[in-house]
């Protein structure tokens, strides 16, 4: 089966393949890599714990038909990042992005526990590929994903504060800046995890609904 027809995708300069548990090791190089994990958690992730991500990446892939990619070079074959979509489960972190969406009744729309009608878009880069727009290719990628393929309404995307080299790809590829949202996760300066960190949210809703945009 080709990598199209599989989910996976293909750009300039990007192989993209649905992360599952058959390239969990790719996901450990990226989810290990030094510029990389410290955005996500105090500690580098265990290699049980990566694993069981990709678990449950290959089991969204089959159920939802989405979630995140590998990103390799297609020249080299090197594992450069991974990224793409999610669907997001409806709890009230989530919640708190309803007041970003358009005031219309497929915002708050389910389908198994998620909603049904938005998706979230995120990347990480290894290190050594930072620089040279590979998380904004693998970006555009995905948002023409959600809107061609799923049909979704609208893509979120949330990344702390203080994070502005995601914040620069979000502008990058045509995302607006929506207001912030209180999470669990990293604040600037401050060591360990807390309760209301605060996340920049960005949003794009179907280029069908902004002829010109
Ligand atoms: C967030 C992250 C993916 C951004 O990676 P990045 O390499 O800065 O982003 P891009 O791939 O869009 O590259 C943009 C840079 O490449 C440059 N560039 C070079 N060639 C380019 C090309 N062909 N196309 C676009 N940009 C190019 C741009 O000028 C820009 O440079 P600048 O940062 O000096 O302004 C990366 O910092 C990362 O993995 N961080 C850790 C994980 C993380 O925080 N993830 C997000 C959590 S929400």
């Amino acid at each position: 089966m080709g990598a199209e027809a599989a989910g996976g995708r293909v750009t300039a300069r990007l192989r993209l393949v649905p992360a599952g548990p058959g390239n969990a090791r790719d996901l450990w190089l990226v989810q290990s890599d030094d510029a990389v994990w410290p955005w996500y958690s105090p500690e580098m992730p265990g290699w049980a714990q990566v694993e069981e991500s990709a678990r449950a990446m290959g089991e969204s892939w089959r159920r939802h038909g989405v979630h995140k990619w590998i990103a390799y070079d297609r020249a080299s074959g090197e594992v450069v990042g991974r990224g793409g979509l999610s669907r997001t489960p409806v709890d009230d972190d989530w919640g708190q992005l309803y007041r970003f969406l358009p005031d219309e009744p497929w915002v708050r729309a389910v389908r198994e526990g998620h909603h049904e009608a938005w998706v979230e878009i995120g990347w990480a880069v290894r290190g050594a590929f930072w620089g040279r727009g590979y998380a904004s290719e693998l970006g555009r990628a995905a948002l023409a994903f959600a809107f061609d393929t799923l049909g979704v309404r609208a893509v979120v995307s949330c990344t702390l504060r203080h994070n502005v080299r995601s914040r620069a790809v979000m502008e990058r590829i045509g995302m607006r800046y929506a207001g912030e949202i209180r999470s669990r996760g990293l604040v600037e300066g401050l060591a360990g995890e807390r309760d209301d960190a605060p996340y920049a949210v960005c949003v794009v809703t179907s280029p069908s609904r902004n002829p010109g945009a």
